[in-house]
């Protein structure tokens, strides 16, 4: 027998394995039926909850879960915020808003933006609509956030908050597979929160979905509603957990752990601090703990400080760097790379920038970018020149304005997301069409027929109009074309 025919009957052969082989467990049904999850998760409560010391050696530089029983009850946020006191005290502040359904789905309309809402309508809606709030949280909120002492006692881990979100839906909340960039402290304050978690040593069974190759987060193409694996055989070897959450407990989730949530009950609400990588840090600085640290404490949120801070109105920055071990640690590797101190051309020509001049985007609800002032601000001695001691010297303010200016901009994070969601070509197209058939066009008109066909905004229906027929009510399609 040659060789190609015994190719042909290996190919023949596989083929008949594969018809006739039982599919596999769980083929084709929800997330987790391919094997009973097995991998447990620590559960602590205050009482027995590790300190700083032990908890960053044990579950943070490991990779390693854990939950927190009952760790928020005693916090502000979890006995303050009914809907009534959300609604009464912070009513006007915004937050962004996606559909329930991740990655599916379109982004809804809040009360006057896409993916933008206030709290007040929020609050009014959320039980009845697909709005799911996934937003950094306004910072008047921060003082009704508990911290759970493992983390904020004392200790470094307290002194590196990147970044609060609040995660709030009216149930039903769904999420991908996915992992995020940053260590987070998860605490539920109102409903129930089922978890597949799934290490990030088994990254090379989740169907990773090819991104940028810098991207740290990442999400996996596994359909969790009906998970392929034929498709995706290699999944069904991933050991997992099945956990649940309920409100006032806080999970600690690792940086980069695979996890997917769903959320019941009809007021979900979360809150997630996220926390430094620490990446390759063996041991946290604890000098600051002592005999007087309170260990079984929950402090809130306005006594720490955070990297990133927003108010509530206007651009958010969510999704930002960190600013110790990101920016300030890419700017030393910079000068060291250079092996001498950086110029003001040197930092700008390494981020792609010209000095002294905004970039070529238009960043219109931001302020403008200028990586000179920001070289400023990081030259504490005005010499034009950029130390290492400088950077290490830096304040958070300026490594804050630094990452501001070399940051990309995340049209998400914006009022203009109606922009980047429905392009310049399909609202000409839609002027085209309303053209085509009527020769004269109002602006009731036009505003319906864009909310409805474009699915964007009032808002941004009549800046439209006004582009057409400036303050006029009406134009006539020969006055446009
Ligand atoms: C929820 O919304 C649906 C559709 O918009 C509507 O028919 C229903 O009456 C609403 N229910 C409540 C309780 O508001
Ligand atoms: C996971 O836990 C939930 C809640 O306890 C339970 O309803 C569900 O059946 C569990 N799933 C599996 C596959 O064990
Ligand atoms: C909120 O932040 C913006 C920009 O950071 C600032 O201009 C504004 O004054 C702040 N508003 C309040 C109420 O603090
Ligand atoms: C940028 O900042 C520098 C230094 O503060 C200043 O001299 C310059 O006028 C600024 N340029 C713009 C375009 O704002």
């Amino acid at each position: 027998m040659n060789i190609l025919r015994l190719f042909l009957l290996g190919v023949l052969l596989s083929c008949v394995l594969a018809v006739t082989a039982d599919t596999p467990v769980g083929h084709l049904q929800v997330l987790g039926s391919h094997r009973p999850p097995s991998i447990d998760i620590d559960e602590f409560t205050l009482d027995n909850a590790p300190k700083p010391e032990a908890f960053y050696r044990d579950y943070v530089r490991n990779g390693k879960a854990a939950i927190f029983r009952g760790a928020v009850l005693g916090s502000k946020g979890f006995n303050l915020w009914t809907d009534e006191y959300i609604r009464e005290n912070y009513g006007e502040l915004e937050a962004r808003i996606e559909g329930k359904k991740e990655k599916g789905g379109g982004i809804p309309v809040g009360e006057t933006y896409i993916g933008r809402d206030t709290l007040r309508h929020f609050v009014d809606t959320y039980h009845n609509s697909s709005s799911y709030m996934v937003s950094e949280l306004p910072q008047q909120m921060f003082k009704e956030v508990g911290i759970i002492p493992s983390v904020g006692a004392c200790g470094l881990m307290a002194k590196r908050f990147v970044e609060i979100d609040i995660w709030w839906n009216g149930g039903g909340g769904k999420s991908i597979i996915h992992k995020d960039a940053f260590n987070q402290i998860n605490c539920l304050f109102r409903g129930t929160k089922q978890w597949k978690l799934f290490e990030y040593k088994y990254e090379k069974w989740i169907y990773k979905h090819v991104e940028r190759e810098d991207a740290i987060g990442g999400f996996s193409d596994v359909n969790v509603d009906a998970v392929d694996l034929i498709k995706h055989k290699d999944f069904a070897k991933i050991p997992w957990s099945n956990i649940t959450i309920y409100a006032g407990d806080c999970l600690y989730l690792p940086k980069s752990y695979y996890h997917q949530v769903y959320s019941e009950g009809t007021n979900n609400l979360a809150v997630s601090i996220l926390f430094s990588r620490m990446d390759g840090l063996d041991e946290i600085d604890v000098s600051d703990c002592n005999d007087k640290t309170d260990y079984k404490a929950i402090k809130h949120l306005d006594e720490f400080d955070v990297m990133w801070k927003w108010n509530g109105s206007g651009y958010m920055s969510m999704g930002r760097g960190d600013l110790v071990y990101g920016h300030q640690q890419d700017l030393i590797e910079n000068i060291n790379d250079f092996g001498e101190d950086l110029t003001v051309d040197m930092l700008s020509e390494s981020q792609g920038l010209i000095a002294g001049q905004a970039p070529k985007e238009k960043f219109p609800d931001l302020e403008a970018r200028n990586i000179s002032r920001a070289f400023e601000l990081l030259d504490l001695n005005g010499n034009g020149r950029l130390s290492v001691e400088e950077v290490e010297g830096a304040t958070w303010d300026a490594l804050r304005y630094y990452g501001l200016q070399i940051e990309e901009y995340e049209p998400s994070n914006s009022y203009i997301f109606e922009y980047s969601l429905i392009p310049y070509e399909k609202v000409r197209w839609l002027v085209t069409e309303c053209f085509k058939r009527y020769e004269k066009l109002t602006r009731a008109k036009w505003v319906k027929l864009y909310v409805k066909n474009l699915k964007g905004t009032e808002h941004y229906a009549n800046i439209v109009f006004d582009g057409l027929a400036g303050s006029a009510d009406v134009v006539v399609a020969s006055d446009v074309t």
